[in-house]
């Protein structure tokens, strides 16, 4: 591949010239250029709608849209769509679901959905001039922001509280704007920008204007929501008879079982490699099911990531009681999701999924998104603890090596009977591939 060099203007190129632009780094431009436009959708509108998405946009990347089904939740049976590349993952999430769909399937609880944003300046004041004057400028705030929060508290959301916090003691004339928010079904970061914005103009001719306030330099280091929001707090949870896991391995019992799965879970709770790896699996459902939404999946792990470290550090996101012969294990974490406006009105199978979902409320999605990833890690563990991942994960996986090694229908339908009984690996599927060429 040529050395690349720097390019000015690219986004001002045509999609067609943009491509040939990167496809002149290539030895066969033209193959390369091809292989791009295969890649488009034959519908000209969604095509068009993709490329509007982002920026400087060549070919669209896709991604697997699979289905999970049987999952019970609250009682109401869902078919859970999952956007996920990783080949176990779906069947890890329908696993756990079957499991749990006769064992009173997965119960959740909405704890709050209050969202955070900041507006972080620097006033070099008497903090008690500002604190003595705080009450009159938050009802210029509430005030001055009616026009921006008209629609959303029609819809019973709005501005819920805005505190002042001194930060001093971290950076020398440091505070914030805090206000919460309820953005009911909307994600709602346009909302809370364009509030926190307003807010930073009000305070600064707030204190330009106020006699009583000496110290007339408000500098505002910026205005952005938190994707941190600690308080929009899911809880979704399992709970059956401990004997219920009698049959869940033929090695073990189901106390040995419980035994073994309760310290995995400590294991996570007091390890943050193992709590990392754990988290990790939990979020192969939720992050599956917040692209299937066109959620912003990466302010959703952010956020999981923060909470996991609430206390100082990094722990499982999950929690075991066993009680009375009891076991119920519990996932709780924050998810702020929307399910009007943005990519979740526009991207076309976002649409279909949140059709497919019941038109879910924001509420209903945190629920239906955290039980996603509860089924997940207790797939997980559940193989961690009894077989180990590898045996299943290999047969999942043997398509993708069957492919890397460009095995013809005919191979893999062969390749699929022999390792239904041999241990799979990169190593055995290529000398088998090879027994089978010759
Ligand atoms: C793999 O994507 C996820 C797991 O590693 C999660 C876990 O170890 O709990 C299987």
């Amino acid at each position: 591949m040529k050395e690349k060099q720097i390019i000015t203007g690219f986004s001002k190129l045509t999609k067609d010239e943009k491509i040939k632009e990167v496809a002149r780094y290539f030895k066969n431009p033209q193959e390369i250029s091809d292989f791009l436009a295969s890649f488009w959708f034959h519908e000209e509108k969604h095509q068009k709608l993709f490329d509007e998405f982002s920026e400087n946009t060549i070919s669209n990347f896709h991604f697997p849209f699979g289905i999970a089904p049987n999952v019970m939740i609250n009682g109401k049976n869902y078919l859970i769509p999952m956007v996920i590349e990783e080949s176990s993952v779906v069947a890890a999430a329908a696993n756990s679901a079957k499991f749990w769909s006769t064992r009173g399937g997965f119960h959740t609880r909405i704890i709050s959905t209050t969202k955070i944003g900041q507006v972080h300046f620097i006033w070099k004041g008497e903090k008690e001039e500002l604190k003595a004057h705080f009450p009159e400028l938050k009802q210029r705030l509430i005030e001055g922001t009616q026009a921006i929060s008209k629609n959303m508290q029609e819809r019973g959301g709005g501005i819920l509280d805005i505190e002042l916090v001194d930060m001093r003691k971290e950076i020398p004339d440091y505070y914030q704007l805090k206000a919460s928010f309820n953005t009911r079904d909307a994600m709602g970061a346009n909302f809370i920008n364009s509030c926190l914005e307003e807010f930073a103009s009000i305070l600064k001719d707030f204190v330009v204007h106020k006699e009583t306030i000496k110290e007339k330099e408000v500098i505002v280091i910026m205005s952005i929501l938190s994707n941190y929001t600690p308080e929009c707090l899911v809880e979704a949870w399992v709970e059956c008879p401990v004997e219920e896991f009698d049959a869940i391995d033929p090695d073990m019992t189901s106390k040995e079982f419980v035994w073994k799965f309760e310290k995995a879970v400590q294991i996570a709770t007091v390890d943050p490699h193992r709590a990392t790896t754990h988290n990790k699996g939990i979020f192969n459902g939720i992050d599956a099911v917040v692209l299937a939404t066109g959620n912003d999946f990466r302010a959703v792990e952010a956020c999981g990531h923060t909470f996991a470290s609430r206390d100082g550090q990094y722990r499982s996101l999950t929690q075991l009681k066993v009680e009375n012969g009891i076991f119920k294990y519990s996932l709780l974490l924050p998810i702020a999701l929307g399910t009007v406006g943005g990519l979740t009105s526009l991207h076309p199978l976002a649409k279909f999924t949140l059709e497919l979902l019941g038109d879910p409320s924001a509420e209903d999605l945190m629920q239906i998104s955290a039980v996603s990833g509860l089924a997940n890690n207790f797939g997980a563990l559940r193989s961690l603890t009894t077989k180990g991942i590898q045996k299943g994960h290999m047969k999942m996986h043997l398509l993708n090596i069957l492919n890397t090694f460009g095995a013809t229908e005919v191979e893999k339908d062969i390749a699929i009977e022999y390792f239904k009984t041999e241990k799979v690996s990169f190593n055995a599927v290529e000398t088998f591939l090879k027994t089978v060429r010759n």
